[in-house]
């Protein structure tokens, strides 16, 4: 192997074109593919701009000749060359570089490389070999774009608001407990035996404390941790952009953000969102879409057919009203031609949402209606289900009679499947739909424990209007002044106006169930803040990884992290979590209870 000398790259691969024929240059990077073709050797070699070819022909010296021939998958060279127009017939119209190829005339082995585990860019590898050698699949022409275009995002986001008059600060790692409705992950003190700080899933009472200490427009691109399931779209360490403005009300912080979001979008992939974009009441965005974090990429909205239903034979659906809940359906439009099994498919589907079941009615493309309730309904019953759902020929009709949450869980859930089996919507389709969903509950009763959970997090202040219904015997229909950023049904950001009066904050913990003294424990800092002239204040915290996905086009939220966790929290790299050493533990006097293996 040997060193770089005084050779310094004159281009990246992907520069290379015509206009610079016959220039002399130095290219650097690694060797993606090596072919020898009796006295030619073509070496195709990478960066993360793109591909080049160098060629050595049967006018270069022996021993370079031979050093290229040593040339295998991985290695980092060097190369110094004269770039050369390539004959018409061998143009290769599927590579950016194809109309040239670089003749080299010396070669620098900087790095040799073992045969990697599997080739760069093959898709057919299983996720934990990838992530075991990120540092190979880093190297993916897909995944260097996504890590770039994340940078992008964050340095849009840093623009935008220091240029509106906002400053980052840091809060700190080591902290104690912040609520955002996960575990949380421990770290345990050696000075202070028995005792743990807390990593922070999100900076929320720091921030709210900035505010009480004068900085009135803060953000910071924060780390947070939440020791939670892991999903396509969650990981347990990932990064906030977190925001937060003192004196301000809720539309100050909806057209913040969405200016910046609208900017982002616009720096980053050049896509003009409009703003301001649409706002819709949680019940509303429940009632139409099942969902509190609505796709309006496409239509396929609930329908509440329980007045049409009610009275009838069917104890499924009367079973439901009777409860107190309804029935609802979808029209998926064009699915008339659903044979059984795809129908079956489908019903189990809603079964993972427990739901008990789909009744359906399929209408052919002739008019004819196929049915499982038609035992219960006459004629005319079942033509005004159908006028009701707004249904052609060829459509099919799927309802779901239960308790409204799971009516709701099962077809918002459900209408979204239909859109991805019937490819209305992809990750990558570079349609975006933003909403803003407001109005959200402020109260969620927990029927197993017994007691009410804040929907958002413990210091989200009330509705104005609705405030007097703290006092009533129904807080649980009070309002609050919570507002989600929604983009194709993905949450991109959550935020709300606080509570900035401790009395209020005092009464919002005695609601919530939380003891005097588990409040002292975790919010005697906030509480105390909240006595000094604390101003009204609100912010939001945007899902940085989640905005880094709309952009990139993905699904799969390891795809914009450079390195990020598997599904069980572990990173098959660096083997986190790991063992540690005895004296390690002695030293923070930690002992291990072994587990009832009953
Ligand atoms: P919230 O808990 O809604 O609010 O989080 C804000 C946003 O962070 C993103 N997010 C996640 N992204 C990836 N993996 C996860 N496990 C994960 N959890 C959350 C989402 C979400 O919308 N302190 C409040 C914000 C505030 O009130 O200002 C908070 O943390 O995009
Ligand atoms: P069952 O009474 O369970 O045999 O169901 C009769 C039909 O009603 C079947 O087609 C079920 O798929 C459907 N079904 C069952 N439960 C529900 C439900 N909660 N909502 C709508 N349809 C249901």
């Amino acid at each position: 192997m040997e060193n770089l000398g005084n050779l310094r790259r004159s281009h990246y691969c992907g520069e290379f074109n015509e206009n610079l024929a016959e220039q002399n240059v130095v290219a650097m990077g690694w060797v993606n593919r090596s072919r020898r073709l009796g006295q030619l050797i073509f070496v195709t070699l990478r960066d993360h701009t793109g591909l080049v070819q160098i060629a050595f022909d049967e006018n270069t010296p022996p021993e370079l000749f031979e050093k290229a021939e040593s040339l295998r998958s991985e290695y980092a060279i060097a190369i110094r060359g004269r770039v050369a127009l390539r004959r018409e017939k061998d143009i290769n119209p599927d590579m950016a570089t194809g109309r040239i190829e670089i003749m080299a005339t010396d070669l620098v082995i900087l790095s040799t490389s073992e045969v990697p585990p599997f080739q760069i860019g093959d898709e057919n590898v299983s996720d934990v070999l990838r992530l075991k050698h990120r540092y190979l699949d880093l190297r993916r022409e897909k995944l260097q774009q996504n890590i770039r275009l994340r940078h992008a995002a964050a340095l849009s986001v840093r623009n935008f608001l220091a240029k509106e008059g906002f400053a980052e600060i840091e809060t700190p790692i080591l902290t104690n407990s912040s609520p955002e409705g996960a575990r949380d992950y421990l770290v345990p003190s050696r000075v202070h035996p028995g005792r743990f700080y807390a990593l922070p899933q999100s900076p929320q009472v720091l921030k709210q404390i900035l505010m009480v200490g004068g900085f009135d427009k803060y953000f910071q691109i924060a780390k947070c941790l939440r020791d939670e399931d892991l999903r396509a779209d969650r990981q347990p360490e990932f990064t906030q952009i977190d925001i937060e403005q003192a004196f301000i009300d809720q539309d100050d912080v909806i057209m913040l953000t969405e200016n910046l979001v609208a900017q982002v979008f616009e720096e980053t992939i050049g896509v003009k969102l409009p703003t301001p974009f649409p706002r819709m009441a949680h019940k509303e965005a429940m009632e139409r879409f099942g969902s509190d974090k609505p796709d309006l990429r496409f239509g396929m909205e609930l329908v509440d057919i329980s007045n049409i239903v009610a009275g009838s034979e069917f104890g499924v659906f009367q079973g439901a009203l009777d409860a107190n809940g309804s029935v609802r359906g979808i029209n998926a439009k064009g699915c008339g031609k659903y044979g059984r099994k795809q129908i079956d498919a489908l019903i189990d589907y809603v079964k993972t949402y427990k739901a008990k079941g789909l009744a359906w009615i399929q209408l052919t493309e002739t008019g004819e209606a196929k049915t499982t309730i038609s035992k219960f309904f006459d004629e005319a019953k079942l033509q005004e289900i159908i006028t009701a759902m707004g249904s052609e020929n060829g459509d099919l009709l799927l309802f779901c009679a239960d308790k409204n949450d799971i009516v709701f869980d099962a077809l918002g859930n459900l209408r979204c499947e239909l859109a991805r089996r019937e490819g209305l919507i992809a990750p990558d389709d570079g349609n975006f739909k933003p909403l803003w969903v407001v109005e959200f509950p402020l109260l969620i009763w927990d029927e197993e424990d017994g007691r009410y959970y804040a929907n958002h997090h413990p210091f989200t202040a009330p509705m104005d209007e609705d405030f007097h219904l703290l006092d009533s015997d129904t807080p649980q229909l009070a309002r609050s002044k919570q507002h989600d950023l929604i983009i194709n049904g993905y949450e991109a950001g959550g935020g709300s106006i606080r509570i900035h009066r401790q009395d209020m904050q005092e009464k919002m913990f005695e609601i919530l169930s939380y003891t005097a003294e588990q409040a002292h424990e975790n919010f005697a800092h906030l509480m105390e803040a909240l006595k000094y002239g604390a101003p009204p204040h609100g912010g939001v915290a945007l899902g940085l990884d989640r905005l880094a996905m709309l952009l990139c086009g993905t699904a799969n939220i390891r795809d914009v992290i450079a390195f990020p966790k598997q599904q069980d929290g572990a990173c098959p790299m660096t083997g986190a979590p790991n063992e540690v050493f005895a004296e390690q533990l002695e030293e923070l006097k930690i002992q291990f209870v072994q587990e009832d293996k009953k």
